[in-house]
């Protein structure tokens, strides 16, 4: 897959790449899921709340791995974000506690594919690597037959995805497994537009 280097951004110091995940990187990347939580949601969540969502509502989805959707952008040997598109029902969350149900597939002639699980290692935030796999998600949907997208947002997501188009259709809370209030953003944008000739992944 083709090689990212934003040139408006002079601090990048080494290119990335992305490519599909592998079910061999689960593990890294529930240690980086883990290191972009606790740093970067910082600003936006409580300790407790991001502790009471580690492992459940921010975890690995393995399922989104297995369908070939979820991305890694990788810096040498180092994992520098992540994130992914689904053709499944599932809004948010990891393998832990889903319903069968919740992993139905989704009609593209109807339904709007989701846009998941999005985390970038903190020494990598604000390098344009969140945009280059939200594009990569939004033109694999397209290519798909997905003519809108739908997720939910943290409050650290938003400035992403509305910079990327989406427009925000509802606040809400998720209840965490610690019994906390989580609040998140519903977000869509319409793709009926987008170009599927170079569409990746
Ligand atoms: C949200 C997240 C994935 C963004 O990744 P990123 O690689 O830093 O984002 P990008 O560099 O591609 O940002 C693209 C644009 O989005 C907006 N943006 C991204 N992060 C922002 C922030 N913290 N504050 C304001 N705007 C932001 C900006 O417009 C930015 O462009 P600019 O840097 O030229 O101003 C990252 O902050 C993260 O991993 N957060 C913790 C995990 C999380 O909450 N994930 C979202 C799950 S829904």
């Amino acid at each position: 897959m083709s090689r990212h280097r934003p040139a408006a951004r002079m601090s990048i110091d080494r290119p990335f790449a992305l490519r599909l995940a592998a079910p061999g990187d689960a593990a890294a990347l529930e240690d980086l899921i883990a290191l972009s939580t606790r740093v970067l949601q910082a600003p936006y969540y409580s300790r407790e709340q991001i502790e009471g969502a580690l492992g459940s509502v921010f975890a690995v989805d393995r399922q989104l791995i297995a369908d070939g959707t979820y991305f890694v952008a990788q810096s040498g040997t180092t994992l520098a974000g992540c994130g992914g598109w689904s053709r499944r029902k599932t809004l948010f969350g990891g393998d832990a506690g889903r319903d069968a149900a919740d992993d139905t597939l989704l009609d593209p002639s109807r339904d709007a594919a989701r846009i998941r699980a999005f985390f970038v290692h903190p020494e990598c935030a604000r390098r344009g690597i969140g945009a280059a796999i939200l594009d990569a998600c939004e033109r694999a949907a397209a290519k798909t037959g997905f003519t809108e997208l739908e997720l939910v947002a943290t409050l650290a997501g938003v400035p992403l995805y509305a910079r990327g188009g989406f427009r925000a259709t509802e606040s809400f809370d998720i209840t965490l497994a610690n019994g906390l209030p989580m609040p998140v953003v519903r977000m869509r944008k319409s793709i009926a537009q987008t170009a599927v000739a170079t569409a990746g992944g």
